[in-house]
């Protein structure tokens, strides 16, 4: 099978900043001479004090990861300080709100300004360098500001995604250790307010329970609806900003000194906090920023993510910013007022480089094209699609109807753990092909390899691996190093590995194909499988739960879950409600169940693992390729699952 070609558009060729030779030659330096190649391009982001060392990594043993470890060098420093010589009045953050009438422009030097205020506040109640700070907010430019201002002085910030429950915000509290917390009194999402300051204040009586003692909350007022209020611990962030001083000196921070923490899911347990250290996190994700979309001084750069998940991180506020770009911040949701927001934001602010996710692309696609096509989208030059593997349908769509033909689309892949983009076409130099997310960017050496760990060569299918460090690599799991070595280091020794399954075809490039593992991707949101079993096991009436991903046209895949319940419990519509909301308040709404079926029994070999290989093919509808149940401890359960099965075609 050959997929179509689509050769590197002229306009593309003509502007780019790296061509296809460019690209081969970067590429072969980076990976035989990552010293050299890493020093020189160490040097884009500004050095209080220049690193000498380079790379100091290893992937055996305990494993190690350093990058320009005796540079310093401070993040806010260079995503704002260090543009204000040049271009003070430049626009560093375009707000489009929620309600298409309300948007605002932020230039660096406003934003210097709100971050040096927000940094003395957090100084002056006695935030420190190494502190943890959790920033629970939505889609408004003090999400960037909290970020930075912690960036400033050194804390560490631990961002949750504001769709997240008070039991995960709490959760998350306790596990960082933080004691101050920045936040909005609400959100507001497609015209809907989101109850952020009241779930914090449910998240810290739950932290509370864990011995950790919220001290101060931090609240910018957004809709002004009133919210719980604790005096002395609650202060509003307008008032407390106008109290101090608009300079605060960048705190000099080695390169390692720990950046943020992010939680992401895995195949096993509770989130992890997946920490991200200072100068090669920041080198790695402006060198993206940079080269994947072919970033031009005065273009217009807009990344639909959320700040609360890493491609908010690194590609609305960190990378963005530190090329001086002006990156756009969007409060609201695709479909609000209606299916055309997206296009009409473009036009609204000529937008030059549009990033996005497959759900929404194919979301979109589903709504018909006359909501496209009312807009000019005479502005963007360049598309980009992240999260999840997307389906060649929607990447023509998005080509040939977004783009008009005209835009190449960058797929990127790439996760919380590996800080910036991994694998990905660059709009000058590569080939397209729908669907595949080509070739490695500088730095990273990719290998696929069998079950068995033997490294497979040539066209292929595989589990991906990373061979080598590459400077914005995660460091550790926050408080469990081990839990990192084991995670990523151990199924296959002396390698990354990424947990997602991969082909690579006959020109070489990769075509990511999901994950391997118990991970699920919902609208391109990661979950962890165990996190909504346990989540369903915790509801008095359950007494197991077995959790799988199915096929699902928008979402990519949909959350399908087996229940057992307790003896004497009767299933029925009503208990399955129950359920979805008890896993909504659990974990948050984006792991609402999408099909539960109650399973007397589930299919467990003689030694008691559940056999998911079974459940996932019964939850597709492809039960006529079971494969070998003989090693069930009670063969019979099967055809209980198959009669009841919920996803009938
Ligand atoms: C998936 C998001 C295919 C993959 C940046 C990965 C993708 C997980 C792509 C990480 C892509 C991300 N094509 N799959 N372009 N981008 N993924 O940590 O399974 O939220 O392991 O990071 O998303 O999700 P995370």
């Amino acid at each position: 099978m050959f997929a179509k070609i689509y050769p590197v558009l002229k306009p593309a060729n003509n502007r780019a900043l790296i061509d296809n030779e460019t690209y081969q030659n970067w590429y072969r330096e980076s990976i035989e001479n990552p010293e050299r190649f890493w020093g020189e391009h160490g040097k884009r982001i500004d050095w209080s004090k220049p690193f000498t060392k380079i790379k100091n990594t290893s992937f055996e043993g305990d494993v190690s990861i350093k990058w320009f470890e005796d540079g310093e060098t401070n993040v806010s420093y260079n995503c704002v300080d260090r543009h204000l010589a040049t271009h003070a009045d430049q626009v560093a953050i375009i707000w489009e709100g929620d309600d298409p009438s309300l948007s605002k422009k932020i230039t660096y030097r406003e934003v210097h300004e709100q971050v040096c205020r927000l940094a003395n506040v957090m100084k002056a109640r006695g935030v420190k360098k190494g502190d943890r700070v959790t920033v629970y907010m939505p889609m408004i430019p003090e999400a960037a500001y909290a970020m930075l201002a912690c960036a400033r002085i050194g804390a560490v910030h631990s961002v949750v995604f504001g769709g997240f429950s008070p039991d995960a915000l709490g959760g998350r509290i306790v596990d960082c250790e933080s004691t101050f917390v920045i936040t909005a009194d609400e959100g507001l999402r497609g015209g809907k307010p989101i109850p952020l300051k009241n779930n914090v204040d449910k998240a810290i009586d739950i932290a509370a329970r864990g011995h950790i003692m919220v001290k101060d909350v931090i609240v910018v007022r957004r809709t002004g609806n009133p919210t719980g209020w604790a005096p002395g611990r609650d202060l509003w962030y307008h008032e407390e900003c106008a109290k101090v001083s608009a300079d605060c000196a960048p705190e000099p921070m080695n390169a390692e000194d720990p950046l943020f923490i992010l939680y992401t899911s895995g195949s096993t347990g509770r989130p992890k906090g997946v920490l991200h250290t200072t100068g090669g996190y920041l080198v790695y994700a402006s060198m993206t920023h940079q080269y994947v979309f072919d970033y031009h001084e005065g273009d217009i750069y807009w990344c639909t993510a959320d700040v609360g998940w890493v491609t908010g991180h690194s590609y609305i506020v960190y990378g963005p910013l530190a090329n001086g770009a002006t990156t756009l911040m969007f409060e609201g949701v695709p479909n609000y007022p209606d299916q055309g927001r997206f296009w009409e934001v473009v036009d609204k602010h000529k937008v030059n480089i549009f990033y996005t996710a497959p759900t929404a692309i194919r979301a979109l696609m589903g709504a018909g094209d006359d909501f496209v096509k009312r807009s000019s989208r005479s502005s963007p030059r360049l598309l980009g699609s992240v999260g999840e593997p997307i389906n060649p349908e929607a990447w023509e769509w998005y080509y040939h109807v977004v783009g008009d033909d005209r835009c190449p689309i960058v797929d990127t892949w790439w996760q919380t753990e590996t800080g910036g983009i991994m694998i990905t076409p660059l709009p000058g130099a590569t080939d397209l092909k729908a669907g595949s997310a080509t070739r490695p960017f500088f730095g990273v050496k990719p290998e696929l390899v069998d079950g068995e760990g033997r490294v497979l060569e040539g066209a292929t299918d595989g589990n991906l691996c990373i061979t080598d460090s590459w400077p914005g690599q995660m460091r550790t799991i926050h408080g469990d190093h081990e839990r990192f070595i084991q995670t990523y280091f151990a199924t296959y020794k002396g390698k990354y590995f990424t947990g997602d399954g991969c082909r690579r075809d006959e020109d070489g490039y990769y075509w990511i194909t999901g994950r391997v593992d118990d991970v699920l991707n919902v609208s391109g949101h990661r979950l962890g499988t165990a996190e909504v079993e346990s989540a369903l096991v915790s509801h008095h009436d359950v007494s197991e739960a077995a959790v799988v991903g199915y096929p699902h046209d928008i979402k990519g895949q949909g959350i399908y879950c087996y229940v057992t319940l307790m003896a004497g419990v009767q299933g029925s519509d009503e208990l399955r409600k129950t359920l979805v909301g008890h896993v909504r308040t659990e974990i948050g709404p984006i792991a609402s169940p999408d099909k539960i079926q109650f399973a007397p029994g589930l299919p467990k070999t003689r030694s008691g693992k559940i056999m998911r290989r079974i459940l996932r093919k019964i939850a597709e509808d492809d039960f006529g390729a079971l494969g070998d149940t003989s090693t069930l401890a009670d063969p019979a359960v099967v055809d209980d699952l198959i009669a009841n099965r919920q996803n009938k075609k």
